[in-house]
């Protein structure tokens, strides 16, 4: 069938999109997929709906393009979509309420405030501690998120993250490490892939460390032993569906200094390109970059 490639967008995530769907839309062309490029940023998204496409794969991140209003757009012309539908993707792309749906699961996730002009900066770190996360709650890539490690850095890294969202949210910075796990649907059901231990030379795993250089490491296997892997496993297939999300995905954790894993956030259309964390996750797990593409790909659904 005839696949559209979704990516570009106007988000601030679009130059990781335009990396993304380009290795996609190639991944897809090698292996004899007749595929598309389609830049909603460049045409009109009506364009699609009668053109014969039989599928669409999303390679967008961030604004429109994940947080469930394209996801939309497609349940209304009939077209089938790979990742996530409309709740789950509105969910993930909301740090907050991510967190509040994790939390009646019973799931572990850092304790957080959002935040505000009128916040008191000290009440904050009385109740999160040092150091600690500044985000804006519907971003991704890092973009717009600072360390906060002084009570003169917080209202700052408030302003900086408030320039990219009217929702910010503080939250406390574990320090056992970094870890992601991709989640996707096969035809055996939804699985795990295995952790990627990261291990930015940053401060933090930024945007310049994730998509600019070349000193981030990268662990995989990650280094843990076999039970805590398992268990951070399941904690990424449970968050994955306690959000609803379906398809494919990619869960982030930090882990506290005790070795104890808590939920980060969900992404629902996760970064392709070559710096990315899914495609070294599948690797490792003997899955080439093509079959991942193609797998993504024929479970779309509406
Ligand atoms: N938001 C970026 C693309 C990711 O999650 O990989
Ligand atoms: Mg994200």
């Amino acid at each position: 069938g005839k696949v559209a490639v979704l990516f570009g967008g106007a988000s601030a995530e679009r130059e990781v999109s335009l990396n993304s769907g380009s290795r996609v839309l190639d991944a897809l062309q090698r292996q004899g997929v007749d595929a598309h490029a389609f830049d909603p940023a460049a045409t009109p998204l009506t364009a699609i709906e009668h053109a014969g496409f039989d599928r669409a794969f999303i390679a967008l991140h961030g604004g429109i393009g994940e947080n469930g209003t394209l996801q939309g757009f497609l349940e209304m012309i009939g077209l089938p979509y790979t990742g996530s539908g409309v709740l789950a993707s509105a969910l993930a792309m909301d740090k907050w309420r991510s967190k509040l749906v994790w939390q009646a699961a019973g799931l572990p996730t850092p304790g957080y405030r959002l935040i505000d002009a009128e916040t008191d900066a000290q009440a904050v770190i009385d109740s999160l501690g040092l150091p600690m996360f500044v985000k804006p709650v519907h971003e991704g890539s890092s973009v717009g998120v600072t360390k906060v490690k002084t009570l003169a850095d917080l209202m700052p890294a408030w302003q900086a993250a408030s320039r990219h969202d009217s929702a910010v949210i503080a939250e406390t910075a574990l320090l056992g490490g970094e870890f992601t796990v991709a989640v996707w649907q096969t035809s055996n059901g939804l699985q795990a892939l295995p952790p990627v231990r990261i291990v930015p030379a940053t401060e933090f795993y930024d945007y310049e460390a994730k998509y600019n250089r070349d000193d981030t490491q990268y662990n995989v296997p990650c280094g843990l032993p076999e039970a805590q892997v398992a268990h951070m496993q399941d904690l990424a297939v449970e968050a994955f569906e306690a959000l609803g999300c379906r398809g494919w995905g990619r869960v982030d954790f930090l882990l506290d200094s005790a070795g104890a894993p808590y939920v980060l956030e969900a992404n629902t259309a996760p970064g392709m390109t070559d710096h990315s964390l899914v495609p070294m996750a599948a690797r490792a797990a003997g899955v080439d970059y093509d079959h991942l593409v193609l797998t993504v790909a024929a479970m779309a659904s509406l």
